[in-house]
């Protein structure tokens, strides 16, 4: 299906989009920061919040996206109602990633807007209003940072030696009651703990708090991996197009398929493992490596 689409066009239009929504997210943002009386809604807790603006912007999105393209299907975080993916083209759109950095002002915010076809991240375009950077790729033509950086911007796909030389995005996310915050948390503890105490070790931990912008800089270089539980769909989509450009490789949702494939149904995918493009070995494919990192790392 995808043969079908001038992605070239689709790109361009979905950068403009982002752009304008962008906009809409600064522009909010400081009339938020302007008002007395600006608050947020909690959605399934205290910690899983949406502003007025999340709203808006997906409702922007939308319309511009169903002018443009009416026979596509389109799922958005803040309208999402249990929708599945099929294999039609299928926008699936976070208006504001990172939404509780948005209402605190920490400027890693992003709109992350990606189209599926048949399951398959084919465009993705993430965002970050705040700091001015564009991540942009169409499957088959590469991934650019601000349009003109092709990523990965550190250099091609330099080695990794061990786990224990990564820096390693993870995220707390919404879920907090048990088993989810402490199966998380050990996870931290064995990435960052010493090798004494059987854990790796890793260079260190970050948590950005935007899934987009971890796997976006992930596709970069500028983190080895990124690992969370519990994205849904429009947390990922947009990135996975842009790490795969970046030869990058998106593992899970099922923590046994260590593919590099994505599996079909985004949706149901809660768990993901981001790893950057590496430099082959004489003996071992990129994929192969990030597969035996991704091994490692479970
Ligand atoms: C969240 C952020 C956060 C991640 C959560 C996401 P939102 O998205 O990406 O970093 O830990 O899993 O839900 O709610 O700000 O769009
Ligand atoms: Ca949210
Ligand atoms: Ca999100
Ligand atoms: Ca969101």
């Amino acid at each position: 299906m995808s043969a079908q689409l001038d992605l070239d066009s689709i790109l361009e239009f979905t950068i403009n989009l982002a752009l304008e929504a962008g906009e809409m997210i600064r522009s909010g943002q400081q009339k938020r920061f302007s008002s007395e009386s600006s608050n947020e809604d909690e959605k399934a807790n205290s910690v899983d919040l949406v502003t007025e603006v999340d709203k808006a912007v997906e409702a922007f999105i939308t319309k511009k996206i169903k002018e443009t393209y009416p026979d596509h299907q389109f799922i958005g975080e803040e309208t999402f109602n249990g929708q599945k993916i099929t294999d039609e083209p299928t926008w699936i759109v976070d208006p504001i990633d990172g939404t509780t950095n948005f209402i605190h002002g920490f400027p890693m915010v992003a709109t992350s807007i990606g189209l599926a076809v048949g399951g398959v991240p084919v465009i993705g375009v993430i965002y970050n209003p705040f700091l001015d950077q564009l991540y942009s790729a169409a499957k088959g033509k590469g991934a650019y940072l601000n349009r003109k950086t092709k990523l990965p911007i550190t250099g091609k796909s330099k080695p990794l030696q061990s786990l224990g030389h990564a820096l390693i995005a993870v995220e707390y996310g919404s879920a907090r009651s048990a088993p989810q915050l402490p199966s998380k948390v050990k996870t931290f503890q064995t990435l960052a703990g010493s090798p004494d105490l059987g854990g790796k070790m890793c260079h260190s931990l970050r948590s950005m708090g935007s899934a987009a912008l971890n796997i976006a800089t992930v596709a970069s270089g500028g983190l080895d991996m990124y690992w969370e539980v519990g994205c849904w769909a429009w947390d990922v989509c947009a990135g996975i197009c842009i790490l795969q450009e970046a030869g990058g490789a998106m593992f899970g949702p099922k923590t046994s398929s260590l593919s590099g494939e994505i599996d079909g149904d985004l949706l149901t995918g809660r768990k993901y493992l981001a790893v950057r493009g590496i430099a082959p070995s004489s003996d071992e494919t990129s994929l192969q490596v990030q597969q035996r990192f991704a091994r490692e790392f479970y």
